[in-house]
């Protein structure tokens, strides 16, 4: 497996999901009972923005141009972001960067929190074991996600929130795995919150994979997507995209302002735009 995250830490797709990631967390921990956070995917965690050529800056149309525009933002949940970021980067020692989702949580977690982060390529866990030395609530595992996600759920805490971001090379066996965890960990924990990111290439293939998702799942879900191009555009990504199951209270009202707002501080033309969608739960038992 090559897949290298630094090609396109703090992109669009970092920026749409590590913003929800920590609107979720934050969403979470009004309440004082403690939870378990679980990345499946994590990465190695921290990122160095290249300066050179242009596919090594997808950072520059993403967390380059939303710290351009800080003194503007209007939504509370990209200042908390941007705070977190702040924060984190503090507590790391100044390195600058750009932090993966595993830190960006990491650095959320309460005295009352865990975390658990699984990464399947050995170095990049090692890499991530040594940046998040800092937080020791923060556990990392060298292994497979789909398989650890098993191993947590449910958590003793009954509280969960769990990241599902594979890299999609092998698309379509990745698009089914996700189906499958998503499936087991309900079963497993029925009222844990779950986002997974997908990509959108082709958005045929997406909608096609999301609605055999969505007739699997009962429970609650919020369906959001930043497009940056035009659906049939030949960028390489055209939009992200985020199912969160089991969404909290008022999150979807509340990403009806920030989530606009974003989509207007990265848009690049006129062809993109942005989708929330909630679904109510199904009748079932799951
Ligand atoms: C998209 S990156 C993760 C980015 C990270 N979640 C973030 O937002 O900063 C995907 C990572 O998943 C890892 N990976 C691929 N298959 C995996 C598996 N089955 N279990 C755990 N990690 C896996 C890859 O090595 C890669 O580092």
């Amino acid at each position: 497996m090559k897949y290298r995250h630094s090609f396109h830490a703090g992109n669009f797709a970092d920026v749409h999901k590590h913003v929800t990631l920590v609107a979720l967390m934050q969403a979470l921990q009004r309440k004082a009972k403690g939870l378990l956070y679980v990345d499946t995917h994590a990465g190695s965690g921290f990122y160095e923005l290249s300066r050179e050529g242009s596919a090594a800056a997808e950072w520059r149309s993403g967390i380059g141009r939303l710290r351009d525009v800080q003194e503007g933002v209007a939504a509370p949940e990209i200042a908390a972001y941007l705070d977190t970021l702040g924060a984190l980067d503090r507590r790391l020692g100044g390195r600058g960067g750009y932090p993966g989702s595993p830190l960006i949580a990491g650095q959320l977690l309460r005295t009352q929190d865990r975390g658990v982060a699984f990464e399947r390529q050995a170095k990049e866990a090692a890499a991530l074991r040594m940046t998040a030395a800092p937080m020791p609530r923060l556990r990392v595992e060298a292994g497979d996600g789909f398989q650890g996600l098993r191993a947590v759920l449910p958590p003793p805490e009954r509280r969960s929130l769990v990241l599902v971001d594979p890299p999609y090379e092998e698309s379509t066996a990745d698009f089914a795995r996700v189906t499958t965890a998503l499936d087991d960990a309900l079963q497993r924990f029925e009222t844990g919150v779950l986002m997974v990111w997908y990509p959108i290439k082709q958005q045929r293939e997406t909608a096609a994979w999301r609605a055999t998702l969505e007739a699997h799942i009962v429970r609650p879900l919020l369906h959001a997507e930043l497009r940056l191009y035009a659906a049939d555009s030949r960028a390489s990504l055209n939009g992200s995209g985020l199912v969160i199951v089991n969404p909290p209270y008022l999150l979807a009202e509340r990403m009806r302002e920030w989530l606009p707002a974003l989509y207007a501080q990265l848009a690049v033309d006129a062809r993109g735009g942005v989708t929330v969608r909630e679904r109510e739960a199904r009748t079932g038992t799951r």
